[in-house]
């Protein structure tokens, strides 16, 4: 970050002395005002729940322009990467802030590959859990418990350590997600087979069983590694926000990957996939394209606790471009599969279509997001609704070690400490009888 030629100046009212504060510009986007004397200087702090107005950190992997429906991966556009290159393209960029050329990428391939099978003991492990237990409630303990695994490489001093770590999590987690399917199923595990593509792996071990084999559909594993592309990285969002957090500490990689899965899990974020389609099912059974005006009645009540979800974002307050391609990605498969009139994108277009010209979407800048329409696309390749979050938290691992490695060789690292505005009682006595 650059020192700007701006200041700003904060004057009290009280008549205390005006404080001075440094402005810093990144490459693109808004400026930040470093508050970090603030509280020497005045004894306040700033309130901002939500992180509204508040940039956690300095970072150089994702840009998002939400006015513009904007979003870069180390400058790429979305559009172009999700056209143009395929899922671990874009895991190398992430974590090198470049695009591999020919030979990178068979080398970083083979790095991947090497390292997709989880220890034996894993599967033991697994046992432990009940067979209708959430995937997400799962996959949490999968991952945390890899760091009683692969204790031996998070030193997280050391770069090489970090970078094993990562190709490890990178390189394991459709084994751990196709495992945890499998189980919650009652069906053998799958190992990895290292001949087929990161993608098609994760889809023949999700599919394939001892008695027959599983063979990979092209246009579902393009369609699913676009699907990984678009929800690699978003920024500080709340789950990478968590991984920075927990792992601010100095903790294990795995444990903080953990920590954001659990926060990933939840409704207003990576859960909104399988709310979005469950919601979408729910339509279709009281009566589908019919039944969209009543329900869009019951989303504007405030009392009605309704939310039309896949719809909305923090930051984008314009078309989010990871919707789009979201749909035009869901118009091919359903169009290779012979799903064309599938009822559920017809009733997903229909509510696109009313939301967009209702004031009260329109008045709020409420878009889709990248949940509306991924649910109907991974419901045509055969992924079960309770799978959604965890292929979303699959695609999000990289972006979630990428942004730990940047934090921990950020010079300005500290452990995560906000602070907070106390309005509890002031101190009192304990008294002396009950
Ligand atoms: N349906 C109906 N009203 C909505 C919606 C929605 N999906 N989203 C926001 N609003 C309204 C909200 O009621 C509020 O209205 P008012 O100003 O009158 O009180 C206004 O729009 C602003 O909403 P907010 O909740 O203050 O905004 P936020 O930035 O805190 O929340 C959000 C963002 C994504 C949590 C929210 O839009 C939402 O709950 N959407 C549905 C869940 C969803 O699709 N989440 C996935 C997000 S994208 C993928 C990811 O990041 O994981």
């Amino acid at each position: 970050m650059q020192l700007s030629d701006k200041k700003v100046t904060l004057s009290l009212s009280d008549g205390g002395q005006a404080v001075e504060l440094p402005v810093y510009s990144g490459t693109v986007g808004p400026d930040v005002i470093d508050i970090r004397k603030l509280y020497g200087g005045t004894g306040m702090f700033t309130y901002d729940p939500g992180f509204m107005a508040t940039a956690s950190t300095e970072s150089a992997i994702t840009y998002i322009d939400g006015d513009k429906g904007e979003l870069l991966y180390r400058g790429y556009p979305i559009e172009q990467l999700a056209q143009q290159r395929n899922f671990l393209d874009v895991c190398y960029l992430l974590l090198n802030g470049d695009l591999p050329d020919a030979e990178q990428l068979t080398e970083f391939d083979a790095l991947v590959t090497n390292h997709t099978m989880v220890h034996e003991q894993m599967y033991a492990f697994m046992q432990g859990f009940r067979r209708d237990a959430h995937p997400m409630a799962v996959l949490t303990g999968l991952v945390g418990a890899l760091s009683a695994f692969y204790h031996d490489s998070t030193d997280i001093a050391n770069a090489k350590d970090r970078r094993t770590s990562a190709i490890r999590i990178i390189a394991k987690m459709p084994t751990l997600v196709a495992m945890a399917y499998k189980y919650s199923l009652g069906q053998p595990n799958i190992y990895p087979r290292n001949e087929l593509s990161y993608t098609g792996n994760f889809l023949r071990m999700m599919f394939a069983t001892p008695t027959e084999d599983y063979h990979v559909n092209e246009v579902v594993e393009r369609a699913l590694d676009r699907i990984f592309i678009l929800h690699a990285d978003h920024e500080q969002n709340a789950s990478t926000s968590t991984v920075r957090l927990c792992g601010s500490s100095g903790t294990s990689p795995f444990a903080a990957i953990a920590a954001g899965i659990a926060c990933l899990w939840g409704p207003a974020h990576g859960g909104a996939n399988e709310a979005a389609l469950q919601m979408l099912e729910q339509l279709q059974a009281q009566g589908g394209v019919e039944k969209v005006g009543a329900f869009m009645e019951q989303v504007k009540d405030k009392t009605s606790g309704v939310r039309l979800m896949g719809f909305g974002h923090r930051v984008y307050k314009n078309y989010d471009p990871r919707a789009r391609l979201m749909q035009e990605t869901c118009k091919e498969v359903l169009q290779a599969l012979g799903l064309e009139n599938d009822p559920l994108f017809k009733l997903a277009m229909e509510l696109e279509r009313i939301a967009l010209e209702d004031d009260y979407f329109v008045e709020r800048k409420l878009y889709p997001n990248v949940d509306f329409y991924s649910g109907i696309v991974q419901r045509a390749i055969g992924i079960p609704t309770s799978m959604f979050t965890a292929i979303f938290a699959l695609a999000r691992t990289v972006g979630w070690i990428a942004q730990w490695d940047e934090m921990l060789t950020d010079p300005n690292y500290k452990i995560g400490r906000p602070r907070q505005l106390y309005v509890g009682a002031q101190r009192r006595d304990v008294p002396a009888e009950r």
